[in-house]
């Protein structure tokens, strides 16, 4: 298992992201990826802008610009906000590029060919006023569920349930505020999940390798049973209907329904990525192109699971073609901002750009992924945030390197000294990093972040920890070559835990690694078993120490920004 295919779930159009969707898929997927290559697995890591739907319909008129400028724009928004954080993707796609469009309408057909796909009349609400259906967020009103009276037409923001337009109570146009609105009949396209319940089952007790949470959550919409949906809107922004290549009578002024053709970019962007030039798509996706021998991981928010879970894999294996499907699913839970939720609609919480203008990525990096919300939501504070990067960034990992990369320029001439062979004191942390790195390796592979990031803590730790027994300072009154031996391990100790520091916070690391001269080809992940783990510099070889690594989060900051912010 050489190949590893890395998705994280695709960032809707309608604005730049916060903190909180980073946290949730694109960051840990780019952990993975970034862990992954540094183990010399060959990685494709794929993410796209999610173009379609009424989200990106709704912000674009309030940005008065037409859908496709608005996207447009949005997308390099969104491009470079995510490469000021690092994000290491192989291809980042667009949704409404054409790939996607021609691969969701070959579903469609293949779909419809094999009896999953039919056409029903269907009840949607109609605006007099607007002369038009409204879809999904094209309508407003009370929930029928808990009575929040801002409700949106596919779901309700306060209890979380899914709507369909026509069960909100006083519904009002969210185009026009018109309340003059009917239920009328039209067609639409039905996707039957009903019929693929035993099979969509079977593949899900079938994978060995869920974590928990994303199991948990397929087999409660299993239990409730899988109900049919409609896959096409009446809207004109989005990939239109066709059958067999020609708009399919009726269907003019509809389109396919955003979460229908989403996850069919991941497939989309790798094809965009071939067609420029990055490679060949096929061997990663069709197993009878040798896709048998990927292993597939996806990343997502939890409210993502059930799209992932059920109906994507009802695409794939509906379409009885040989389509890979995930083999890995990470899913998580949601970072808080003040006990309340980040919101893009309502611009509650810490934006991407945003959080660039403050501090480094690294910083932010590190503070998500220590605090992933696995196993349950995280909540994100400023004030925590500093706590963090003081501590483990600055006091831990920065304070070390400083500390005796300094020490050995200032006393030991700059250059790796020798001073023999090691003794008992080196042996035993050489066990100890043994034992840990074994266990941080475990916990990458089993993909729990808070715990991969403990083990690393842990492991900057031993630094100061090996440097306080040790003593150098002491020892090169009395015993030059006993210091000696100590600057030697320490800065060994420095590159290993550069090297174990790549996939979070790579600018930090490479800045170590570059200052130490440690080659390219010598970055790879350690193994346990690696013999000389804490002797692979050199001696004799030349460094210069490394500026500050991190410069602290004073409480200036904090109440600066908490203001600006309405922490
Ligand atoms: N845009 C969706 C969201 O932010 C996620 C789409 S994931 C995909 O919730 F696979 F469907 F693209
Ligand atoms: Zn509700």
């Amino acid at each position: 298992m050489n190949r590893i295919l890395i998705t994280s779930a695709l960032p809707y159009i309608n604005g730049i992201k916060h903190l909180g969707n980073l946290a949730g898929s694109m960051l840990p997927a780019d952990v993975c990826a970034r862990f992954e290559r540094l183990r010399g697995k060959d990685v494709l890591y794929i993410c796209a802008t999610d173009e379609h739907g009424t989200p990106a319909e709704l912000a674009a008129a309030a940005s008065g610009q037409s859908v496709r400028a608005y996207c447009d724009e949005q997308f390099e928004v969104q491009r470079r906000a995510c490469a000021g954080f690092d994000l290491s993707f192989d291809y980042f796609g667009r949704s409404s590029n054409a790939p996607n469009a021609r691969l969701t309408q070959h579903f469609a057909d293949i779909l419809e060919d094999n009896g999953l796909i039919e056409e029903r009349v269907s009840e949607q609400v109609y605006s007099i006023d607007d002369k038009r259906f409204l879809p999904d967020r094209y309508v407003e009103g009370t929930c029928p569920h808990c009575r929040y009276e801002k409700a949106r037409g596919d779901q309700c923001d306060d209890c979380g349930r899914v709507l369909d337009p026509v069960d909100l109570v006083e519904p009002y146009s969210t185009i026009s505020g018109s309340k003059s609105l009917e239920v009328r009949e039209t067609r639409h396209l039905f996707l039957r999940q009903s019929k693929m319940q035993g099979r969509v089952r079977e593949w899900v007790e079938s994978a060995v390798d869920w974590p928990p949470l994303a199991r948990s959550i397929a087999l409660k919409w299993l239990d409730e049973g899988l109900q049919d949906r409609a896959i096409t809107r009446d809207l004109s922004w989005g990939i239109p209907v066709l059958r067999h290549g020609k708009v399919r009578p009726g269907f003019e002024n509809k389109v396919f329904y955003v979460w229908f053709d989403a996850p069919i970019e991941y497939i989309g962007a790798s094809i965009e990525r071939a067609e420029a030039g990055g490679g060949e798509w096929e061997s990663w996706w069709r197993t009878d192109k040798g896709a048998d021998d990927v292993t597939y991981v996806q990343f997502m928010g939890k409210d993502n699971v059930a799209f992932h879970t059920v109906s994507f894999p009802i695409t794939l294996l509906g379409s009885d073609e040989s389509w890979k499907t995930v083999d890995k699913l990470k899913a998580f839970n949601w970072v808080t901002w003040y006990g309340g939720k980040f919101s893009t609609s309502q611009k509650r919480g810490i934006f991407m750009d945003q959080a660039l203008e403050l501090a480094p990525s690294d910083l932010w990096r590190w503070q998500l992924m220590a605090n992933a919300p696995e196993s349950a939501d995280a909540a994100f504070t400023l004030e925590h945030f500093q706590t963090v990067v003081n501590k483990d960034l600055a006091d831990v990992l920065g304070n070390f390197v400083n500390r005796i990369t300094r020490f050995a320029t200032s006393k030991l001439d700059g250059a790796v000294p020798d001073g023999g062979t090691p003794g008992p004191l080196e042996n035993a942390l050489v066990k100890q990093l043994k034992t840990r790195l074994t266990a941080l390796t475990g916990y990458y592979e089993t993909m729990e972040y808070r715990k991969a990031m403990a083990e690393t803590r842990a492991i900057w730790a031993m630094g100061n920890e090996y440097l306080a027994e040790a003593a150098p300072w002491t020892a090169l009154k009395t015993d030059r070559d006993a210091a000696a031996l100590s600057v030697r391990t320490g800065l060994n100790l420095v590159v290993i835990s550069a090297i174990i520091a790549q996939p979070v916070i790579p600018k930090a690391a490479a800045k170590v690694l570059d200052a130490m001269g440690v080659p390219e080809e010598n970055r790879n992940w350690p193994s346990p078993e690696d013999r000389g783990l804490l002797d692979a510099l050199p001696v004799g070889l030349n460094f210069t120490p490394p500026d500050v690594l991190f410069s602290k989060i004073t409480d200036e900051d904090v109440a600066e920004w908490s203001e600006r912010f309405g922490a």
